[in-house]
């Protein structure tokens, strides 16, 4: 599938242009693509309750989920600071239910661009298949 990556890293911008973060002051959009080309986005929801905050990554897989999509074909985050960050070890997790090997794209502001994927950021992640053993 050929991925207009721009276009994801635009609709992520926006996502976290809608961030609510009073706590943490820290923006984060993510832009999911659907192997059938729709595009998800979800931002980070905060909450005085600190521990039920749920990240950008998340909201959008939920988000496509919850509209039936089940097969991506790409992922883009984007944050408020100058470096990209790569998605938080609960995010890794369940973005690997549905999507171990495909393109994850990060960026902050200045530039920098880092290409990986669920695999290589949940290496020997635990799948359906250890426990229907
Ligand atoms: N956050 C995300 O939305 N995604 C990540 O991958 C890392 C962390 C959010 C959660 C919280 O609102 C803020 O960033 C600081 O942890």
């Amino acid at each position: 599938m050929n991925i207009d990556w721009s276009i994801l890293e635009q609709r992520a911008r926006l996502a976290a242009n809608a961030a609510y973060a009073p706590y943490s002051h820290f923006h984060v959009g993510a832009a999911l693509l659907t192997e059938d080309g729709r595009i998800f986005s979800g931002c980070n929801v905060e909450n005085a309750s600190f521990g039920l905050t749920v990240c950008a990554e998340r909201n959008a897989l939920f988000a496509a989920v919850a509209a039936g999509a089940r097969r991506f074909a790409g992922l883009v985050v984007v944050t408020s600071n100058p470096q990209p960050v790569t998605p938080c070890g609960a995010c890794r997790q369940v973005l690997h239910e549905f999507a171990p090997s495909f393109e994850v794209r990060c960026y902050g502001h200045a530039g920098e661009e880092l290409i990986t994927s669920c695999e290589e950021l949940l290496p020997r992640a635990f799948v359906a298949a250890d426990f229907r053993s």
